[in-house]
Parts: C-alpha cells; structure tokens; sequence
C-alpha cells in the first residue's frame, strides 16, 4: 500500500521511526506529478536500489515565472497515486503550499554561471525556484539517493552542483529520457499539444539524428550544426519560435569543435506550448 502525506510534520515523524526500527536506505524521486512513464523509471531505479521509495508530487510555483504555465499545469492526484500503487511505491509526499511555503521564502539559491544560461536566460529564477524547493524536500526527507531525469539535463547537472557545493549527504542518480516510441521526449506538457502540434513536436528529436549524420559526415563545426537544427525545426508548421539551440560540453559550457559526449539542448516553442530537450552526441545509432 502506498501510504499518502500531506504535512510535513507527518513524513519526517514517519521517517525516524523508520529508521529508528530497520536502518532503510531510502531513495526519493521528486516530482510535479501528472506522471507518465519518464517518471515512471524513475521510481523503478530508485525501487531497485533502496529499501524504501518515496515520490514527492508538489508543482512548485517557485519555479515559474509570471505568465507561465503554473495554473493551467496537468494535476491528477487520484491518477498519480494509482500508478504509484502499481509501482509500489511506498510514500507520496504532496504537501499543500501553505505547507511548503508559510510565508515567501526570501532565500535565492545561484550557481554561478549555470543557473542564468540556456533555461535560466529565459526562464531567469527558475533555477532559484527549483533549487529552493529541491533543498526544502532534501531536507524534509533526508533521502539517500535521488533521482533526476536527463531530460531536464541542466536541472540535473545544477542540482549535482548543489549538494556537491553544500556537501549534501546525498548521492544524486541520472536516469537517462524516456521516449515515446517515435522518439518524443515524454513531458507532463506534452498534453498541451493537439495531435497536429505533436507531429510537429518530432522534429525535436529527428533533428538530433539530423546533427548526428552530420557529424558522422565529417561536420564538426558546432555553428555550422546549430544553424542546420534550426533552419529544420523552422520547416514545420506550428513551429513559432526557438529559444535556443546550444551545443556544449557534459558540464554545459559552449563548444566550438562537436565530439561524441558533447551535449545539443534546445528550447521551441510548439503553438503555445514551450519544449526542451536535449541529446548526448554519440547516442544514435544510424
Ligand atoms: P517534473 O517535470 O515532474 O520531473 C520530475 C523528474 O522526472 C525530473 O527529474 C525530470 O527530469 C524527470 N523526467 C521528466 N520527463 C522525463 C523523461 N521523459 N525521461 C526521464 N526523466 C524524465 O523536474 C521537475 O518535475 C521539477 O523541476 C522538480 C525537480 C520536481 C522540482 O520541482
């Protein structure tokens, strides 16, 4: 049975006593919810690896800025909880936000140089937001492992940087994108697409296989790649504007001459839906 909690109070109570009786490893997959299959394996990591998982489901409103998506975000609770179930997933932790946020936090989490580029040029304290909230639930939970999604890869390397800076005793886990079968990136925002947007949305992913024949080709000059991504994307309809297309190393910082590792992240807007995404270079197999 997946047990629900909702207070803070609750979980950290529950968790000494835990503890207290049987010593679990304990590994925690933070979460918006609306949970599809990405998430999902998630959870099955974290289930092979420790004794106990807990999946927090909080849409933080931190992390959006004005005019962004926090009120229309998918919510379904009772869909979330069942799929937990079937994972066996052994606590949901979904606060309320006068749980989580009794007053406005006035703390402001940077770091330095990877939370205000890519995402963070467009979204400028969405990482503040993320980190905020991510600390808070670390804390709340005390977990030994956590589980972050490539998919989101600069959320993923900033929040390494975090507990590496603080010495969070924690070890973070990346799980590599889940993707449907004709290689879009699952997203609890895909649901916004209509099925005409969706089609549209593919050629995210196709132009990732485009930049890899051409690297394969002999092209290495990243300007020359991230000019061909876009001048693709902008070819489909619905396509209304591309925020980014970078190239960089692991670590995200720009790269001029692409090598296998090397990262392609990008940001476009379908309709009025924003998508990012991401590939390692070297990943396709053409
Ligand atoms: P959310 O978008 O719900 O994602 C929760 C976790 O699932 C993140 O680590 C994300 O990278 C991962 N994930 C999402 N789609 C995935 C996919 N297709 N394949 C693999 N992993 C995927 O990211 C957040 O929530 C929030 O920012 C959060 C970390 C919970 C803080 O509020």
């Amino acid at each position: 049975m997946t047990l629900l909690l909702r207070k803070i109070k609750e979980i950290r109570n529950y968790l000494r006593n835990i503890r207290c009786q049987n010593n679990s490893i304990v590994g925690f997959v933070p979460t918006m919810g609306y949970l599809h299959q990405g998430h999902i394996e998630l959870i099955r990591r974290s289930k092979m690896q420790n004794d106990l998982t807990i999946v927090s489901i909080y849409v933080n409103p931190l992390q959006f800025g004005a005019g962004e998506d926090f009120e229309r975000y998918p919510r379904d609770l009772e869909r979330d909880l069942s799929i937990c179930e079937e994972e066996g997933v052994d606590i949901v932790f979904a606060p309320l936000d006068e749980e989580m946020y009794p007053e406005k936090p006035l703390i402001n989490i940077e770091i330095q140089g990877l939370s205000n580029i890519l995402e963070g040029e467009f979204r400028p304290s969405h990482f503040s937001g993320v980190c905020t909230v991510v600390l808070k639930l670390f804390n709340i939970i005390l977990p030994d492992r956590a589980y972050f999604g490539e998919k989101d890869y600069q959320q993923l390397k900033i929040v390494e940087r975090l507990v590496k800076d603080l010495n969070i005793p924690l070890e973070i886990i990346p799980v590599p994108t889940v993707r449907d079968e004709d290689g879009l990136a699952l997203s609890s925002r895909n649901t916004y697409l209509k099925p005409e947007e969706r089609e549209s949305a593919l050629s995210l992913y196709r132009s990732f296989l485009l930049a890899e024949k051409l690297i394969k080709s002999g092209d290495r000059d990243a300007k020359l790649i991230k000019e061909a991504i876009r001048e693709f994307i902008m070819k489909h309809p619905h396509i209304k504007k591309i925020d980014y297309v970078e190239v960089t190393d692991p670590d995200l910082r720009p790269v001029e001459e692409v090598k296998e590792g090397d990262r392609i992240l990008l940001a476009v807007w379908v309709g009025n839906t924003r998508l990012i995404d991401n590939w390692r270079i070297g990943d396709a197999n053409l």
